[in-house]
């Protein structure tokens, strides 16, 4: 028995809104498919090798070929891949195989979808959340979210840390090419310390994180990517963690996740160097809610519901800034923490990096 009294409706609203949702549903169900495409390697296979059959990719591959079959049906019906009815040959195009097989690419994208496996997972522990308000820690999630964000994060980092990035912060990209330190807090994986210290071999790196799953990683990554002697990853607080006389404390897309986002500034403040640069990236946000209504605002909105809104309530105050904050709001709580200049010194479609000075 229905619950709500029948409202008057439009029929052709009511088939516009269930067909939107029809191909969420295969959007949703695709995930999954992606995460599996992903580990084995049946996106890598197809990418520059022209039309395949399901046979040809399963050997390839080494997988079954009636599995590989059914997954091709569905990466074609959703638009991933081409299929010729005549050959029955499935094809990859290359801007397919960008955003899908090429690690390096910066339009990689099959971390996230590793990202949204772990909401999957995880679900059960956020809708209890939203009945006892408490949170759930970045810690508490399924192993899969903390390579998923690495490998996600990871080739916007590539295009844009280096190059555009560092050279927006004033003096700072001269300081770290002579001889600077350098804090990344909430370094997760490490690949953006590690990012900086390939770049600027003359300067040293600590990178803090509270996860000490993740700081093991971390460590790691370091060691195969030959500068482990100049970088050093410690589980720490963005609070608490050690040394001061920073020229260079990055935050990459952490702040917001954090349950006392003015305390971690308070120890930035302390901690950097009497003219050092703190860069805050943050996930690109308008500061009213209405602007964010859109693609991008809604991935994140939606990735704020799962992971960063209860990864701060799970923290000391439990500010719960979310991760469309927005400048206006990120500004206010850097300046009561002492900054007195901040500003926007880059943005991409993906992020806003602040650089705030004492
Ligand atoms: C979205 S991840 C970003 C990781 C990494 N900076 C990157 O860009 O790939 C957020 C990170 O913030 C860390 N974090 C959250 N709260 C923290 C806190 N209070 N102190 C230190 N790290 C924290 C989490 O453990 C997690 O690694």
């Amino acid at each position: 028995m229905s619950t709500f009294a029948p409202q008057p409706f439009n029929e052709a609203r009511l088939h516009e809104f269930v067909m939107k949702a029809v191909g969420e549903m295969g959007a949703a169900m695709n995930a999954a498919l992606i995460v599996i495409g992903d580990k084995l390697g049946l996106y890598k296979a197809m990418a520059g090798a022209g039309p395949m059959s399901s046979a040809e990719l399963a050997a390839k591959t080494r997988t079954d070929e009636r599995y590989v079959r059914e997954w091709l049906a569905a990466q074609a019906a959703g638009g991933f891949i081409t299929y010729d009815a005549p050959t029955r040959k499935y094809t990859l195009p290359p801007e397919q195989a960008l955003a899908l097989a090429e690690e390096n690419s910066p339009v990689f994208l099959p971390g996230f979808f590793h990202i949204v496996s772990a909401c999957m997972k995880d679900e059960g522990k956020i809708t209890e959340a939203f009945t006892t308000g408490k949170g759930v820690g970045w810690h508490e999630h399924d192993q899969c979210l903390f390579a998923g964000t690495e490998r996600f994060f990871r080739p916007n980092y590539r295009a844009h840390l280096i190059s555009e990035w560092i050279p927006a912060l004033g003096n700072t990209e001269a300081k770290l090419k002579a001889d600077a330190s350098v804090a990344d807090v909430g370094c997760g994986l490490g690949t953006s310390t590690i990012l900086m210290a390939q770049a600027y071999p003359k300067s040293t790196f600590v990178g803090t994180d509270y996860h000490d799953g993740s700081i093991q990683m971390a460590r790691e990554a370091a060691k195969k990517a030959g500068v482990a002697d100049r970088v050093k990853f410690e589980v720490a607080k963005a609070k608490d963690y050690p040394g001061n006389g920073f020229q260079l404390v990055a935050f990459f897309d952490c702040l917001h996740d954090m349950g006392d986002p003015e305390g971690a500034a308070r120890h930035v403040h302390e901690t950097l160097a009497p003219d050092g640069a703190w860069m805050i990236v943050e996930p690109f946000a308008n500061d009213n809610l209405e602007d964010n209504l859109n693609p991008v605002g809604r991935v994140y909105y939606a990735a704020s519901t799962m992971l960063c809104t209860p990864a701060s309530k799970s923290q000391e105050v439990g500010l719960a800034l979310g991760a469309q904050a927005g400048e206006g709001r990120l500004k206010k709580i850097l300046q009561s923490a002492g900054f007195t200049r901040v500003r926007r010194a880059a943005e991409t479609p993906f992020n806003i990096v602040l650089e705030a000075r004492a």
